[in-house]
């Protein structure tokens, strides 16, 4: 399928992508149609020129690692991939001598429910990937990179593969670099669609043709990553960041943020949208501008409940949402994460307790099995909240579901644990009515009182 033919079919569906005019200036991403995603349209738009700066092939000095870093730090960049940490002080603990063995790599794995950027940078604008992380390998002195893609993305990974060949045969990767004497080899990689190879060391894992279970931590990649080796690991629209970063310098991309948050973030709104698509803003637009950009709520209908940062992010109700702005600061002091900035709105018809058996199914479904709270409290929570869901709630449910998540938070050897448990405890602290009038009725307060039942009785008992 051609490009323009997956843009098409996006828009067809109203499931918009990132390259349409609804955003807020300036944008990292602009001037894509679908079909510009070559390396000639991507140099006209100014692209592969940070790789030149930093090498002085512009006619410049060039820049040293150090003021690579010193820019990135500045710009206040924080790791895209979820948990916000700033991208320059991760890349200053790599240790800068050239020789050693050590990798770079993108993480595109990208199975966060309700998230979808990655995708979309890579399918309409892959050589602002390939220039990130060669810009990064020059400034950490790493000779070879991966890109980890999703395994359900095919067509992206080979759309990636086709922009690698195109900037090898342009001398903008691989030995000599435009003939500066920098190298670096960077080989693409899919997955196979497991939603915990997303967390960095299952990444790893799975890339060293291993099953892909997280490492315990420390030792963290920046000492003993891929093959034992020192490893920077960041996310794709974090690589995406950078090439602006060097063209503009760090002060420039903080300033289109606000302190601590700098430059643009995409956020993919979904759910109970008139637009759901991915929306590039600066950091610290209001989440009301946000809304209004994505059509706001569907027709009729009142917002009732935001998740900020995907799936496993804390769910917020509507009226701390509307007061937040959307950045690392604001939606952490409203208690939640800003995550991957995937936005999931739910309006006034969505029932809150059928919203979080779904999202307990998918933690219990995706957890590797390692740890003990995570394999079997996933399923706990699963098993009680269907068995609430369906009308045989008892009454002390809601504390055993706390307690349970409780146990499982802070007890396992990944964070995919943490994930499972915020949700549950989140979704009972802000609408505990909701699940009460569950068990105490066995009847759903949303739509008018509807029976819940949809499972036969006995599948449900089997399942407690
Ligand atoms: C269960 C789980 C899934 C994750 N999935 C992803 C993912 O799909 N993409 C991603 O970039 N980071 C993901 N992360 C975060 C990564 O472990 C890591 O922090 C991130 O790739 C670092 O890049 P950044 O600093 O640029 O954000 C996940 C973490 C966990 C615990
Ligand atoms: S927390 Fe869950 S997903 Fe992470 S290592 Fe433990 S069992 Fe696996």
């Amino acid at each position: 399928m051609k490009s323009f033919d997956v843009l098409a079919q996006f828009q067809a569906t109203g499931v918009e992508t990132c390259f349409h005019d609804r955003h807020v200036s300036p944008q990292i991403l602009a001037g894509l149609d679908g079909s510009n995603w070559g390396l000639a349209d991507y140099e006209a738009r100014g692209g592969y020129q940070a790789l030149r700066k930093i090498l002085g092939k512009d006619g410049g000095a060039g820049m040293t690692q150090e003021e690579v870093i010193a820019a990135v730090k500045e710009s206040a960049l924080r790791g895209r991939g979820g948990a916000g940490f700033p991208t320059g002080l991760k890349w200053s603990f790599m240790p800068r001598q050239s020789g050693s063995d050590k990798y770079l790599v993108c993480n595109s794995d990208e199975g966060e429910p309700g998230t979808c950027k990655d995708r979309d940078i890579m399918q309409f604008n892959p050589h602002i990937v390939i220039e990130g992380m060669a810009i990064a390998a020059y400034a950490m002195g790493i000779p070879v990179g991966y890109n980890y893609i999703h395994g359900e993305i095919f067509k992206t990974y080979e759309r990636f593969e086709e922009a690698l060949e195109q900037a090898r045969a342009a001398g903008l990767l691989g030995d000599n670099i435009l003939g500066s004497g920098f190298s670096f080899q960077l080989h693409a990689a899919h997955g196979f669609g497991a939603y915990i190879c997303g967390e960095e060391t299952a990444l790893l894992e799975s890339l060293e043709g291993k099953k892909g279970q997280p490492r315990f931590k420390p030792p963290f990649p920046a000492s003993f990553g891929l093959y034992g080796k020192p490893t920077t690991i960041n996310n794709t629209e974090t690589f995406a960041a950078v090439p602006w970063i060097i063209r503009h310098g760090g002060q420039a991309y903080l300033e289109v943020g606000k302190p601590n948050n700098g430059g643009t973030k995409i956020f993919s709104v979904s759910g109970d949208v008139e637009l759901p698509g991915n929306y590039e803003v600066p950091m610290g637009t209001p989440f009301p501008k946000l809304l209004e950009l994505a059509g706001g709520v569907r027709k009729g209908r009142s917002l009732k409940a935001v998740i900020p940062g995907g799936s496993s992010a804390p769910v917020l109700p509507a009226g701390v949402m509307m007061d937040c702005t959307m950045d690392y600061d604001s939606i952490s002091k409203a208690g939640s994460m800003l995550g991957s900035g995937a936005v999931i709105v739910m309006d006034d018809t969505r029932c809150m307790v059928a919203s979080l058996m779904r999202l307990s199914y998918f933690y219990m479904h995706e957890s590797c099995g390692q740890c003990t709270p995570c394999r079997e409290g996933t399923g706990w929570l699963y098993k009680m909240l269907t068995r609430i869901e369906h009308g045989q709630g008892r009454d002390s449910d809601l504390e055993i579901l706390d307690e349970v998540a409780a146990n499982i938070m802070g007890r396992t050897i990944c964070a995919l644990g943490d994930a499972a448990a915020m949700p549950v405890r989140s979704f009972i602290k802000h609408f505990r009515h909701e699940f009460e009038h569950h068990v105490a009725t066995g009847r759903c307060m949303v739509g008018g009182g509807v029976a819940v039942s949809r499972l036969a009785a006995a599948k449900v008992g089997d399942k407690a």
